[in-house]
């Protein structure tokens, strides 16, 4: 096995696959509104299951992977998603995860759970229908909260994802725990990301970890849990023994050991949010070919800080 690694001792274990460039949600940090949305879904043609299976074995054999996480767009509307898992599981890939707005959760948790995913990151930006609607030009936030529930009778591992944006859902930082705690699941917070449109004005939004850790303070007392290697959060524990966590890019970036390599729905592999450089895989790539990309990919890498690129979180997911 070659190693494809970097002065920083970085190598990729953790794949996210982009099944499309399509959502049912239109929220504030993805799109700058509903046309944008519309214009997308016509172009949409999803790379049928057997492809990308080819890439991911392809990627697999050279890596070794551990971790493969399917995203979007939203991964929920892409058609041949239970054999896309059934797949991924014969690769021997020994963990398959997903990340979802929710939506379409409570009829699909059961059966991708049979299909043989472990896991689930459900994003919830608010649990007032208002706010919900203001962070998705979305109504029925109860439809994401039954996915949510129906995830986690299906055995799933659950944890949700809240991005706290200044000036909009700062408030729901409290009843979104909440939710979280009832059902013991945890939950993370994100600091905004300077992504897709957001490149030059992600500043406006920012909700700091430190501002979101005062929010917390206000019901709950915790203390710090050692951060994991690679991990994307830092955690809390309450002295209930809840846990949350947050994902700090900006005030904390994690970039030092991030083992994550990103694959979009069009075969292209990005070793690095804050680089919009797509690497074409091809399906004619011999192995040096392949190792010479996956180390460019790996050099796109940021050393120190997330500086964000101009790639929108619909084409490549969280
Ligand atoms: N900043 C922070 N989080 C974002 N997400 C999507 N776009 C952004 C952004 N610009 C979130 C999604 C999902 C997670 C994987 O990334 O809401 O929960």
């Amino acid at each position: 096995m070659t190693l494809i690694n970097d002065i920083y001792n970085r190598a990729f274990k953790t794949l996210r696959v982009s099944l499309l460039s399509r959502c049912n949600l239109s929220c504030v940090y993805c799109t700058m509104g509903e046309d944008e949305v519309k214009e997308n879904n016509l172009h949409q043609h999803p790379a049928p299951a057997a492809i990308l299976l080819q890439q991911i074995q392809q990627l697999h054999s050279v890596l070794n992977l551990e971790t493969i996480r399917l995203t979007g767009g939203e991964p929920l509307l892409y058609h041949e998603l239970t054999e896309l898992i059934k797949g991924i599981a014969a690769t021997g890939i020994s963990k398959i995860k997903l990340t979802t707005n929710g939506f379409l959760l409570e009829r699909l948790a059961a059966p991708m759970k049979e299909a043989g995913l472990q896991s689930i990151n459900v994003s919830l930006d608010a649990v007032d229908e208002d706010l919900f609607f203001l962070m998705s030009k979305r109504n029925h936030v109860q439809k994401v909260i039954s996915g949510i529930d129906a995830a986690i009778a299906a055995g799933l591992q659950v944890k949700i994802n809240s991005v706290i944006m200044k000036g909009m859902n700062a408030d729901q930082v409290i009843p979104l725990l909440d939710v979280a705690f009832e059902r013991n699941i945890p939950i993370r917070f994100l600091e905004i990301m300077a992504m897709g449109h957001l490149h030059d004005s992600a500043g406006n939004y920012l909700f700091t970890q430190e501002e979101i850790l005062e929010r917390v303070s206000r019901k709950y007392t915790f203390i710090k849990v050692e951060r994991a290697k690679a991990a994307t959060a830092n955690y809390w524990q309450t002295t209930e023994g809840h846990r949350f966590g947050i994902i700090a890019n900006e005030s904390e970036p994690f970039c030092h050991d991030c083992n994550r390599l990103r694959l979009d729905s069009n075969g292209n592999i990005y070793g690095c949010l804050s680089s919009n450089h797509p690497i074409t895989l091809n399906s004619g790539n011999d192995e040096a070919a392949l190792i010479s990309k996956l180390q460019q990919a790996m050099n796109q890498k940021q050393r120190l800080k997330f500086t964000g690129s101009n790639l929108s979180m619909l084409h490549i997911g969280g």
